[in-house]
């Protein structure tokens, strides 16, 4: 019973943290999710003048890693949760008083962002709550430059019955490539983490059509 009280009161709280326990459950998340995020700040392979987005970026410790390399290009990102934005800004206060940081609270099917402004864009356990996958990878794709990479990292369904809910909808790796093959990208990868120490996601890498 108590159990089932908690789930109900925790589990939203991964989809959009809010208030005191949405502040709580975004800094357990950068401790629990810190190896997907170095493994997907590895796949990114950060240049100094990159331009890179990140979408649903919770407490921002990803972009806390990646403003560490890219010093003379952006990094920016989107969350719609409000609570994760002030963790996220606070968390990056130095790197976005600096100009190389900028952070927004947008939702990932519309994206308040130039079309073809970045060469790179990640997302990291966040596709499962997204209602309209292909709208968010249709912006997506628009702002990137033609050539730009995509990394989505996910933890894959456990089987290939899984469903999720309305809230939540996981997805197998193949899953994840056709999606993006749907929304326009090409030459995708599957890159399965789950051997190496502590990580269980999968990334999948695709990049947008070169002009
Ligand atoms: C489970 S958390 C993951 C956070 C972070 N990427 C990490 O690895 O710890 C999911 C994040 O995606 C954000 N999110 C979910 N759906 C979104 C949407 N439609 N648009 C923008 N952000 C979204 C949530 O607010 C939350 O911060």
């Amino acid at each position: 019973m108590l159990k089932r009280i908690l789930t109900r009161l925790v589990d939203p709280q991964y989809r959009r943290p809010s208030g005191i326990l949405g502040r709580y459950i975004g800094a357990k998340m950068i401790e629990q999710h810190a190896p997907e995020n170095n493994w997907t700040v590895e796949l990114l392979n950060a240049m100094p003048n990159d331009r890179i987005l990140e979408i649903g970026f919770g407490g921002g410790y990803a972009i806390g890693r990646l403003a560490e390399v890219v010093t003379q290009g952006l990094i920016a990102g989107v969350d719609f949760s409000e609570t994760m934005v002030a963790e996220a800004t606070k968390r990056n206060a130095a790197a976005i008083n600096a100009g190389r940081v900028n952070l927004r609270l947008a939702d990932a099917a519309k994206l308040p962002l130039e079309a073809n402004a970045f060469n790179k864009a990640f997302s990291i356990h966040s596709l499962y709550f997204w209602p309209e996958p292909l709208k968010a990878l249709g912006e997506i794709l628009r702002v990137l430059q033609p050539g730009g990479m995509l990394v989505v990292t996910f933890l894959p369904k456990a089987s290939p019955d899984e469903t999720g809910n309305t809230e939540f909808r996981p997805y197998s790796g193949a899953e994840v490539v056709a999606l993006l093959h749907v929304s326009g990208f090409r030459e995708m990868t599957l890159h399965d983490g789950r051997t190496l120490t502590r990580k269980s996601n999968y990334s999948v890498v695709g990049y947008k059509y070169a002009n």
